[in-house]
């Protein structure tokens, strides 16, 4: 019996895990790791830093995916982001709100 618990424990830990490296893997391989890092400015602005400024915005994951979607421009800096055209609309959505998740 202790044998089967230790056997679920484990099962849900590799679990998590996996949701985690699926999303970090989902960002690079959608090419976001080229100009951002989790928790410094790259080209464009850290993970962290991004997850802080929207931290109380409801309306964050939409707007952020309409942005991710379609380019952004002056809302960090003078670089603008261009438009992620290759990435599928579900996959920007999970990848914002991963971001928004480092707060
Ligand atoms: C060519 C470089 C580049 C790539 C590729 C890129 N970004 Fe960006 N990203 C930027 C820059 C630069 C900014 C800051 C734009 C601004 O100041 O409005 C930014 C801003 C953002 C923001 C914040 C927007 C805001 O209005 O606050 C999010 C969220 C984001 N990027 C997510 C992503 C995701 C997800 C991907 C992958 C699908 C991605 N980025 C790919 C350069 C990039």
């Amino acid at each position: 019996m202790k044998a089967v618990w230790i056997g679920v424990v484990a099962a849900s830990a590799l679990l998590l895990i996996g949701v985690v490296q699926a999303n970090q893997d989902l960002a690079k391989s959608s090419g976001c790791m080229n100009c951002h890092t989790v928790d410094k400015k790259l080209v464009g602005p850290g993970f962290k830093d991004i997850a802080a400024k929207y931290k109380d915005d409801s309306g964050a994951v939409a707007s952020l995916a309409e942005k991710v979607k379609k380019g952004s421009k002056g809302t960090w800096g003078p670089i603008p982001m261009p438009p992620n055209v290759a990435v599928s609309d579900a996959n920007i959505k999970a990848l914002v709100k991963w971001i928004l998740t480092f707060k």
